[in-house]
């Protein structure tokens, strides 16, 4: 099967499109052959080495975390799943992932996806899963956002962020959003009741709150920053475990709200959800759909900070 492969941790001009064995999907496992998927900041920290613990070190490396496809083959145990079904989902980060969607074929583990639903194209289910649930995880379990709730979002113009905004949306709460100026009119759109353009003004100055919880998805503030917005019991969300966040997890702890990290878990039943959403009105905003040779150039512009919602990759027409 073709994969696109980089050899060794280094830039992005290193991936390039070459040939691997067929994987066989081991005990619990199925093979998919992969119609879509999406990029995310974790293909270019894997790739580059940033970040060594998002991936398995195994070379040649294939990343890509989100998938849609078609069941192709089963492996032993596996029940509730066949030959020819539609499914979607996110490769766990870590040693488990050895081969990951920028491939004809990935394997994944049967009871960490879910059916796509009819309806839905693979390009939207493949760029609602990790995204999505990042943002359901953090607000709904970690934030305990409910229904009436209201939820800052920092970064809302981002994969994760712009993702957020219709999960928060669908729990019933209200939102108020953070993004640059290019964002604004696009997060509008998404459905937040007001949004705030961090390059004109102090964000956290402005946000009027309280809010139950504040999703930083761009891991660009801290819990010290924004506890002052945060209600009695709330939490501060962020999706990266900084130096700051360690500390502010300590020094939270003796305070009415709480400093939290997610860790984006693959789990069927958050993807049947995402994926019923998504058939009633759930937005997963698609920026720009890349073939697997222009894979590197979409990761360099996710990295550029200039894109607003996901980038998708059209895998099973695009090795040409
Ligand atoms: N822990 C987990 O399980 C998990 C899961 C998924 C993602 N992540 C991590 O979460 C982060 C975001 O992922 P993503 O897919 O949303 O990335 P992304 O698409 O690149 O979005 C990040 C957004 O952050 C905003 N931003 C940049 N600098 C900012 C600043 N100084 N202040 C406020 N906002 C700023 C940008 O929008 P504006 O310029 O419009 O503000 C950008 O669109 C990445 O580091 C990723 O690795 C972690």
């Amino acid at each position: 099967m073709r994969a696109l492969a980089s050899p060794a941790y280094g830039p992005l001009e290193s991936l390039k499109i070459i040939d691997l064995p067929l994987p066989e999907p081991g005990p619990s496992q199925v093979r998919i052959l992969v119609h879509a998927s999406a990029l995310n900041p974790a293909d270019f920290k894997s790739v580059t080495g940033e970040a060594k613990i998002l991936h398995a070190r195994v070379f040649p490396m294939v990343v890509g975390f989100d998938f849609s496809g078609v069941v192709d083959a089963l492996g032993k145990n596996v029940s509730g799943l066949d030959r020819g079904d539609e499914v979607f989902g996110h490769h766990p980060y870590g040693r488990a992932t050895r081969l990951g969607a920028f491939a004809e074929y990935t394997l994944a583990n049967a009871t960490a996806l879910a059916k796509k639903p009819a309806g839905i194209t693979h390009t939207i289910a493949a760029a609602s899963a990790t995204a999505g649930l990042t943002a359901l995880q953090s607000l709904r379990d970690i934030g305990k956002l409910a229904s009436s709730g209201r939820v800052l979002v920092i970064g809302a113009s981002g994969g994760v962020g712009s993702v957020a905004v219709g999960v928060a949306l669908k729990l019933g709460a209200r939102v108020t959003a953070i993004c640059a100026t290019h964002a604004v009119d696009f997060v509008k759109e998404l459905g937040a009741e007001e949004v705030i353009d961090r390059l004109k003004v102090s964000p956290l100055q402005t946000a009027s709150g309280p809010f139950n919880v504040v999703f930083d998805t761009a891991a660009a503030s801290s819990w010290q920053a924004s506890r002052h917005l945060i209600e009695r019991g709330g939490a501060y969300v962020t999706t990266l475990p900084t130096l700051t966040f360690f500390r502010d997890k300590l020094a939270s702890i003796v305070t009415p709200t709480r400093a939290h990290f997610v860790i984006v878990k693959p789990r069927t039943q958050d993807l049947d959800l995402l994926g019923s959403w998504i058939k009633h009105g759930l937005k997963v905003p698609i920026f720009q759909t890349v073939k697997i040779k222009d894979v590197a150039a979409g990761l360099k512009r996710l990295q550029s900070g200039s894109v607003r919602g996901r980038i998708a990759v059209d895998v099973a027409g695009g090795w040409d």
